[in-house]
């Protein structure tokens, strides 16, 4: 019998404990060993529940008890989680977290802890919630220098952005929407300003390149104050506006953004909408892979914390496959010092101006906007032209498929 505790019986944490409850049987015959939920750690109250028996509010209790082998994190955070990971993981017992933000600020050093205690610290549902991502990456995709990511890494985001194309709603009203029906928090500002999906292009980036990117290297832009007309007039030119985590490899650095981006049609990544997330992996022998699915959500996520569970249960003497050597500050390039395609999207007084300064590849007027996308070149050199010839009204998106 292995003993498993949980930290944090928030959403997530109360999911794990139900399917590890619920599905005892099954996920013990998949792991070829019984698996006993022992504790659950939280300072709240839970005395209605079936398991009220397993709670308790002293870490030391589960961090002291030699016959807990699997420690599950879901408390989320970096401040107590970092401490109790470490903890843990340095006692000997393998850690599974879905708290994205912990891995991205400290999973070079978790993961190297995990390595010289041989035990494993696996996270599957800190990206994509129950979409399979980080395993394929690790093990399928093993056989490939993986070159690019490019994601739809926030449902609310995604969902608010659904909105504003579809239902031609301003900004505010889908935000208010998401946060009705309980997407978006009441402050939303991990969501819409792109922390959270900069997190999540932080883990996918360290793992598909092998050096961990911090999120304070990320350049990070969110959709906060989307303009309606700004989603429409790119709609017109056949671009859907979406949030993107991207990191490309260049030469020894990376580039790695998150920022709004106008999407092509003919792009499987267009057509993922409301709260779905899509991930799309390039490599030199499989081209490119997309995972789509749910990002988030109680059980989703509590179904790909249950699976690391299964795995460090049968993998309890043995290292699993994830790792990543710490990060440097010179590692990441500045993506807007990196030339791609753009598109401009200014006042239609502005129209002659751009298209003198700027060789158009397409372009579009509509009420009073006017719409381009450059011939590809950097944003800074894009934004220094824009300034020397007093366009001061603009915004520039990224042009991705
Ligand atoms: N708030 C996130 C999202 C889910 O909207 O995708 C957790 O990462």
């Amino acid at each position: 019998m292995v003993n498993v505790a949980i930290i944090g019986h928030g959403v997530v944490g109360s999911g794990v404990a139900e399917i590890i409850i619920n599905h005892k049987e099954l996920i013990s015959q998949k792991a070829k060993n019984e698996i006993n939920l022992k504790y659950i750690l939280d300072i709240r109250e839970f005395n209605d529940l079936p398991y009220s028996d397993k709670f308790t509010k002293d870490f030391n209790t589960i961090l002291n008890d030699d016959d807990v082998r699997v420690v599950v994190e879901t408390a989320g955070g970096a401040t107590f989680a970092y401490d109790y990971v470490k903890a843990c993981l340095l006692k000997g017992k393998s850690v599974v977290t879905s708290n994205k933000e912990l891995v991205a600020l400290k999973g070079a050093e978790l993961l190297k802890i995990a390595q010289d205690n041989n035990i494993n610290f696996l996270f599957e549902a800190s990206v994509g919630g129950g979409i399979p991502v980080l395993r394929p990456i690790a093990q399928c995709l093993a056989a490939n220098d993986l070159s690019e990511i490019t994601g739809i890494l926030n449902g609310t985001t995604n969902f608010i952005l659904t909105k504003m194309i579809k239902e031609n709603m301003q900004f505010d009203d889908a935000l208010s929407m998401a946060q009705r029906l309980g997407y978006a928090e009441r402050d939303p500002s991990a969501d819409i300003d792109g922390h959270d999906a900069a997190r999540k292009i932080c883990i996918l980036a360290s793992l598909a390149f092998g050096k961990h990117i911090y999120p304070e290297q990320i350049k990070t832009e969110g959709i906060r104050g989307m303009k309606l007309s700004d989603v429409e007039i790119a709609s017109d030119m056949g671009y859907v506006t979406k949030l993107i985590g991207h990191s490309k490899v260049l030469g020894d650095k990376v580039s790695a953004s998150v920022s709004p981006a106008v999407i092509p049609t003919s792009s499987v990544i267009s057509n993922v909408e409301d709260v779905f997330n899509i991930i799309k992996v390039r490599g030199d022998a499989i081209g490119d892979v997309a995972f789509y699915g749910r990002g988030a959500g109680k059980l989703p996520t509590a179904s790909a914390v249950v699976a690391d569970v299964i795995d460090c249960v049968k993998h309890l003497a043995a290292r699993k496959y994830l790792f990543w050597e710490d990060g440097d500050a010179d590692y990441v390039a500045n993506p807007d010092e990196v030339a791609f395609d753009y598109m401009i999207i200014t006042d239609a007084a502005n129209k002659a101006k751009i298209e003198k300064l700027f060789a158009c590849v397409e372009s579009k007027s509509k009420d009073d906007s006017f719409a381009a996308i450059v011939e590809k070149q950097t944003k800074n050199s894009i934004k220094a032209k824009l300034m020397d010839n007093n366009v001061t009204d603009y915004r520039i998106f990224r042009v991705i498929d």
